[in-house]
């Protein structure tokens, strides 16, 4: 067993691991690229997955409580109104008289101009929702936005979800996909961008019963990452202070990591009570109401919402996971992943390029890549093959060689962690794979 002692990192170090490697690459680079926008690599894109299924599968198909849906991001204007976005999504924004740059207010730090020292101008509110036309005439008439959270969507089908599931409360509906914000000032790498993905799911209950699902969630969303591997002391609870809470909020909650820069938001679990469902009920006319039919009562259920972000999920996954052994020549970088984030799972290489070796490690190859996600390299040597698949956290590797084909029909299995090497026939080739990504899974655990 390998004790989990990971280095920290900076983020320097991973925006070029991610570029190097396949993560993570900067949108139209080729173009001199475009600020704060990441178009996510072959590398990245499996993590990213991987991050967003985990959630899915602990959040809706492990659940009796709660169903999914898959909303469009763009919606009816009065969305927005409705739900307050229109008259409050704001940042306090100033400019400088100097050089103009614009900042958040919030975000400043200096006196004067955080880029030229120049005055700073009185704060004025920026709406963050990008603005579009609907149909082929721009006019007032037809302006929509881009949703700026997910959540909207889980609230105007609240009846339609209710009505077809016959769910009783306390019940939830969770979603995933883009979300756009117009952020003043974007940074971090993948922390803060004007296009992202989130992971947000409204539990409807009925009011008096809200506080307690609020704790429920927040330590769900605590041990979710926790079972991901992602250390406990890297972790934390910040309850918000009355002054920083959402337009919609009685009370929330941030889990929070411990980046590279410090400590930044992951989730934030909120108490939204009856507000939107009320919102919408007004706006729209309809009524949202819920019979309950033990009562023989009709009321608005309240709202705890935790509301995740994905490209912050894998980022932490990734910062936590980061870490370096030895020193000079020797030195190795290894991503720690816990089996079930780790982009590929396996990957089988033949010991050296060679008609002996190739039909022998294809078959091996195409016997596992149904059961895990595996990758094949048969580039460069194997001493560097290695070393690209710690980079990526690539729990296992298979190796294919010589003896496998000339006497003993068996491969090697090379963890990741220990780098211990163990033979085993091809013929128990899976069981052995499976039974080392369990260890690895019960070691990740914090
Ligand atoms: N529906 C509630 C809501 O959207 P939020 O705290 O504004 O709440 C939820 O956003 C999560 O979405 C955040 O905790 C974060 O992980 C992610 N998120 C928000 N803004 C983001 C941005 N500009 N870039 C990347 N992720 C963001």
């Amino acid at each position: 067993m390998v004790a989990r002692t990971l280095k920290n990192t900076d983020l320097e170090t991973l925006v070029s691991l991610s570029k190097r490697r396949g993560f993570i690459f900067q949108s139209s680079e080729i173009y001199g690229g475009l600020g704060s926008v990441w178009d996510y690599g072959p590398v990245g894109v499996e993590l990213k997955r991987n991050v967003k299924d985990l959630w899915w599968k602990a959040m809706v198909r492990d659940r009796e409580d709660v169903v999914g849906i898959d909303g469009a991001i763009l919606m009816h204007p009065d969305v927005w109104v409705a739900s307050g976005h229109v008259s409050s999504f704001s940042d306090p924004l100033v400019e400088c008289s100097s050089c103009h740059r614009r900042f958040r207010e919030d975000h400043v730090e200096t006196d004067g101009c955080p880029e030229c020292g120049g005055e700073l101008g009185e704060p004025r509110q920026f709406n963050m929702m990008f603005q579009t036309h609907i149909g082929p005439v721009q006019s007032d008439d037809n302006l929509i936005y881009l949703r700026p959270e997910t959540a909207q969507a889980m609230f105007v089908n609240f009846d339609n979800v209710q009505t077809t599931t016959r769910k009783k409360l306390p019940f939830g509906i969770a979603q995933q996909g883009k979300s756009f914000r117009n952020e003043i000032t974007p940074g971090n790498f993948t922390y803060r961008t004007r296009e992202f993905e989130q992971m947000e799911m409204e539990y409807f209950c009925e009011p008096g019963t809200d506080e307690e699902w609020h704790r429920y969630w927040i330590d769900f969303s605590m041990d979710w990452y926790a079972g991901l591997g992602v250390r406990r002391e890297k972790l934390r609870v910040r309850e918000h202070d009355a002054d920083e809470l959402p337009h919609y909020s009685k009370a929330s909650a941030d889990v929070e990591f411990e980046f590279p820069w410090g400590w930044g938001e992951l989730e934030t679990i909120s108490n939204r009570t009856d507000y939107d469902l009320k919102a919408h009920m007004e706006k729209s006319g309809r009524d949202l109401k819920y019979f309950d039919q033990e009562k023989n009562e009709h009321y608005v259920p309240y709202v705890v919402e935790p509301a995740m972000g994905a490209d912050r999920s894998a980022l932490a996954f990734l910062a936590d996971a980061y870490d370096e052994e030895g020193e000079g020549k020797e030195q190795r970088v290894v991503l720690r992943f816990h089996p079930d984030v780790a982009p590929f799972q396996v990957a089988v290489l033949p010991l050296s390029r060679n008609e002996k070796l190739g039909p022998k490690s294809r078959e091996v190859y195409d016997s596992i890549r149904p059961l895990f996600n595996t990758q094949f390299d048969d580039t460069q040597s194997i001493g560097r093959r290695y070393r690209r698949q710690d980079e990526i956290g690539t729990p296992l590797c298979v190796t294919v060689d010589f003896d496998t084909v000339e006497s003993d029909d068996a491969v090697t299995i090379r963890n990741r962690d220990s780098m211990e090497q163990v033979r085993v026939p091809i013929s128990g080739l899976v069981q052995a794979v499976s039974d080392q990504l369990e260890i690895m899974r019960k070691e990740a655990q914090s």
